[in-house]
């Protein structure tokens, strides 16, 4: 399907030239081209499916929460969770069969950030890991360098390891990866002796919204200056961001020009006006991971590139996942129930947990060994352990420091991921990382993140006053 926007928009430009030798030689899989001919009075022996009438699936439902403006009347359906009885809900039903037009409505229902140039398209992954992985194997040779955060998700990097493609880390601040380290970083390439007989990496991952791991969120302004470094070095960016929808402050960036005209930070595709930024959306964190649905928002080519990919690696989703979604946010919730949903539910529902366990931070913490930078979107506090109040700082490495505290910690009952999880350093090879009480690599990695999606609210202000005990044992010892 193709999304043409206003035809005064210009058309994207042609970034054939970052084509990895994959993603060059990908063709559409000939098979598929079959499909076209399937209209009209066509019998088929062509496809190889089973026929619908032999699935043993009749039909497939569920209950969701209600969606509808206060004072509607709500169908009152059995109560399939506890948080369930507390909210009106109603049913989707998908029928029996194909349903045309639902799921390609569902396409059309995920036109939420529109970039600035014609030809942009849309593409479904099975979530953002999916996405990930088919952009880099569209984008890079193995030898190739990606630019990411300095600390990032370590799934996109163990993704990338084993494929030879290596990645540079870029400083960050309390808004995610910083625009003038980007620009410095670029513009002095090659001048110390690692970089010699590089070339300068053309292709950029990063995380704007409640940044994994640091919660750090770009300003509407940050976003400008990375779309410009992007502009002024030639640079595609990938931009996965599936907490863009848990913004806790929708609306209070000055800055922000109304881009998408509700509020939400304007995506990097939004401001896009090349078709160098590749968007990564998932369900993941709105509805549920186990739908394993996302969609990717780019440039038409590279959504053709992609699409064939899927045609021989996944396919397409889950058409259970598929066949609810496109009910629940086409027929059910349409895109105004939905960004209800998102606004009403999931941003107070993490508005309210992320202050929870800040509150308790600072009733159990003693703020002399550890601190915070408040997040603004997301699932995670990032906390950055003051290794320097230890009695044995600079008698050993602060790696040491650190992995006292997580063992104690451990035994006190109360887990974080070890900051050094997120480091984009090389991995020693002598350590067993596996072995999480016996190691800590990389002495900068004096964090613990910390997440507030899951605990009960007791269990947050439980988790934080053992915390904030371990930390006086192990800073008094
Ligand atoms: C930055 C980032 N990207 C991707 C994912 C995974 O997304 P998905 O479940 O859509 O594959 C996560 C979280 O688990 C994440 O933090």
């Amino acid at each position: 399907m193709s999304i043409a926007g206003p035809s005064q928009l210009p058309m994207a430009k042609d970034f054939s030239s970052f084509l990895s030798l994959e993603g060059a030689s990908r063709k559409k899989s000939p098979l598929k081209g079959l499909l076209r001919f399937m209209k009209g009075d066509m019998v088929s022996l062509g496809g190889g499916l089973p026929h619908p009438s032999n699935f043993p699936f009749y039909s497939l439902s569920s209950d969701i929460a209600s969606m509808k403006p206060v004072g509607q009347n709500v169908k009152n359906v059995a109560v399939v969770n506890e948080k369930a009885a507390s909210v009106s809900s109603e049913n989707v039903f998908v029928p029996h069969g194909p349903q045309p037009g639902k799921v390609e409505n569902l396409s059309s229902a995920l036109q939420m950030h529109r970039p600035k140039y014609q030809d942009w398209d849309v593409v479904l992954s099975a979530g953002n890991t999916d996405g990930f992985a088919k952009a880099v194997s569209m984008l890079c040779n193995r030898g190739d360098q990606i630019l990411v955060e300095e600390w990032t998700y370590p799934a996109a990097l163990e993704m990338m390891d084993p494929l030879g493609i290596r990645h540079v880390p870029v400083g960050m601040d309390g808004e995610g990866m910083s625009a003038v380290a980007l620009k410095d970083l670029l513009d002095n390439w090659g001048s110390i002796p690692e970089q010699a007989n590089e070339a300068k990496p053309r292709v950029v991952y990063l995380i704007p919204t409640g940044q994994n791991p640091t919660g750090a969120t770009m300003s509407v302004q940050r976003r400008k200056d990375i779309i410009k470094v992007a502009k002024e070095h030639d640079l595609i960016l990938i931009e996965d961001d599936p907490y863009y929808y848990l913004q806790f402050f929708i609306g209070e960036d000055k800055s922000a020009d109304n881009e998408t005209q509700s509020g939400w930070m304007p995506t990097l595709l939004s401001l896009d006006t090349d078709g160098r930024v590749i968007r990564l959306d998932t369900f993941s964190k709105t509805l549920a991971p186990g739908c394993r649905v996302g969609y990717m928002s780019m440039n038409a080519r590279f959504c053709t590139i992609v699409q064939s990919h899927n045609e021989v690696t996944i396919q397409q989703p889950s058409g259970f996942s598929q066949g609810l979604l496109a009910e629940m946010l086409v027929s059910n919730w349409g895109q105004e129930g939905y960004k209800r949903y998102l606004t009403e539910k999931v941003r107070t529902e993490y508005f309210n947990r992320s202050q929870h366990l800040q509150a308790c931070f600072r009733k159990h913490v003693n703020p002399r060994f550890a601190s915070f930078i408040e997040p603004t979107a997301g699932m995670f506090v990032w906390i950055k352990i003051h290794v320097d109040q230890h009695p044995r700082y600079g008698t050993m490495p602060d790696s040491a420091l650190m992995l006292e505290l997580f063992n104690k910690c451990v035994e006190n009952n109360v887990l974080m991921v070890p900051g050094w999880q997120f480091s984009c350093k090389p991995k020693p090879s002598n350590l067993d990382l596996s072995d999480l009480l016996g190691c800590w690599f990389d002495d900068e990695a004096t964090y613990l993140r910390a997440t507030f999606s899951y605990a009960t609210f007791e269990q947050m202000d439980q988790a934080m006053t053992r915390f904030g005990e371990s930390l006086e044992a192990v800073f008094s010892a």
